[in-house]
């Protein structure tokens, strides 16, 4: 194992050094929001989309953005080269700091900043070619999931519950209609027709939906925008998810049965290369 370097509140130091106040509140409340950013041979991938988003979270929850997009980027572009390049997932986080525990916001805290890399593997091979196992579930969590909040209960109890059941995502759906999965956004394909949901305050805005809805466009895949059914869902010949570590995967098994023929579908294998050789232009370009 490579030492790991992070960043904390103006510091480098390795992961073992670093401390969090008990009275932070991103510890107590969970008061806080994050970012995960893909990294491909040293490149941060949409980096200004993920930046774009951290600000409306941290706009969401009232809390001033503590560094420029500029000092972000450096921060970023550092902590890629101190943890040696390559292919890695950045984490960064931003909590309201530390305050004696009252649920108001604090008159003056100065906020928590904290970035950390892990490296970062894309899904293996049988994974894209089989696809994977995933399980349903009634969305239970908070009316704000746009906002990427540190208050992942709601997403852990259901990332647990397909675990225990050998799958590696639980589908939701809000009041009969598909909200996305415990830690990716999610599609259906009934023919050539691909349907996602839109954004709004169920779904989180992911930037890797966004580069899926990008490459549908450029390759005339047809894509609508669309409130989707529990039996449209169930009823689909493919469905994907999507999300910055697991890029686009098609889901072969839902609640225990096959979806479409049981193999990832000739759309998502359109959408796959698609996907591939965007990353590869993105990452030449650097
Ligand atoms: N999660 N929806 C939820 C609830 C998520 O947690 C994520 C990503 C996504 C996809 O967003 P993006 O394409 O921008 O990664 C959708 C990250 C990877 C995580 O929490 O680790």
């Amino acid at each position: 194992m490579q030492a790991q370097t992070v960043y904390l509140n103006g510091e480098f130091m390795p992961i073992e050094e670093a401390r969090i106040p008990v009275l932070d509140r991103g510890f107590i409340f969970g008061d806080g929001v994050y970012e995960v950013i893909p990294v491909y041979s040293g490149h941060p991938f949409r980096l200004p989309q993920h930046l774009k988003r951290l600000q409306n979270s941290l706009d969401a929850i009232k809390l001033a953005n503590p560094l420029t997009a500029a000092q972000w980027s450096q921060l970023i572009r550092r902590m890629i080269k101190l943890n040696h390049g390559h292919d890695q997932a950045v984490y960064l986080q931003v909590t309201r700091g530390v305050a004696k525990r009252d649920h108001a916001f604090p008159a003056s805290a100065a906020p928590t900043v904290f970035l950390m890399s892990n490296p970062m593997s894309t899904p293996e091979r049988k994974l894209v070619t089989q696809g994977i196992a995933c399980i349903t579930a009634t969305d239970n969590r908070w009316l704000r999931c746009d906002i990427k909040s540190t208050s992942l209960l709601g997403n852990v109890l259901m990332r647990q519950r397909a675990a225990e059941a050998g799958c590696i995502e639980t589908i939701m759906f809000r009041d009969g209609f598909l909200s996305e999965a415990s830690s990716s956004n999610v599609f259906v394909v009934h023919g050539k027709d691909v349907s996602a949901p839109p954004n709004n305050h169920l779904v989180l805005p992911g930037t890797t939906n966004d580069v899926v809805i990008e490459l549908a466009r450029k390759g005339r895949i047809p894509l609508a925008l669309r409130e989707i059914n529990e039996d449209e869902v169930r009823s689909a010949d493919e469905i994907w998810v999507s999300s910055s570590t697991k890029e686009v995967l098609a889901v072969s098994r839902l609640d225990g049965k096959p979806v479409g023929s049981g193999k990832p579908g000739p759309v998502f294998k359109r959408m796959y290369k698609l996907y591939q050789d965007y990353k590869r232009t993105v990452m030449r370009r650097g």
